[in-house]
């Protein structure tokens, strides 16, 4: 187990497309599910997938408790998701703000479906299947892109909608940036 570096847009890396994973009980994979959900823990992201820490197989874990950077999201229990496929279930998108631990200190206005369903399997092996909508729906979608190597700014419909987290918290959220975060920001930043 093991906090990992962030890879960061730039790094030509995170343009690959991930392989898939012929072993889940292999203790390589099971190692590299644990090191995703400590880097997602440390770094405070509410996913994060294989690429993001150097490991190009198509894994990635997720967990939506309260999360600071994400006040309003609706919770999701800490999963991981092997070789995911998703099926849109409805062409209906919408907008919302995404910001990515590999794109340090920003958000953007992201078009993704609102009803989906996906499929993979758990860390045992078990086949997972399930329906997800809104913010769960665009967790997964973001996720997912990271293993065929997109990074979200790539979907800005409007770049006028990209910008400093900070800047744009205001226009998000209605209310002031919050002082601890700006902190961590700086600290972000601090490389
Ligand atoms: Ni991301």
């Amino acid at each position: 187990m093991a906090i990992k570096k962030l890879l960061r847009m730039g790094d030509e890396r995170l343009l690959k497309k991930s392989e898939y994973v012929q072993n889940v009980s292999s203790s390589e994979v099971q190692s590299i599910i644990d090191d995703l959900i400590d880097s997602m823990h440390h770094y405070g992201g509410v996913g994060i997938a294989g690429p993001q820490i150097g490991y190009f197989l198509r894994i990635l874990v997720f967990e939506v408790s309260q999360n600071e950077r994400y006040p309003h999201a609706q919770a999701i229990p800490l999963g991981a998701l092997i070789n995911p496929e998703i099926e849109i279930l409805s062409e209906q998108r919408e907008s919302d703000w995404e910001g990515c631990l590999s794109v340090p200190g920003y958000r953007g206005l992201v078009p993704r479906y609102t009803c989906i369903r996906y499929r993979g399997f758990d860390r045992d092996g078990q086949p997972v299947e399930r329906e997800a909508t809104d913010f769960h729906a665009r967790l997964i979608q973001h996720e997912v892109d990271h293993l065929d190597g997109v990074l979200y700014p790539m979907r800005i419909e409007d770049m006028r909608d990209f910008g400093c987290d900070d800047m744009l918290w205001q226009r998000m959220t209605g209310e002031p940036y919050p002082e601890h975060m700006k902190q961590k920001l700086r600290e972000h930043w601090d490389l």
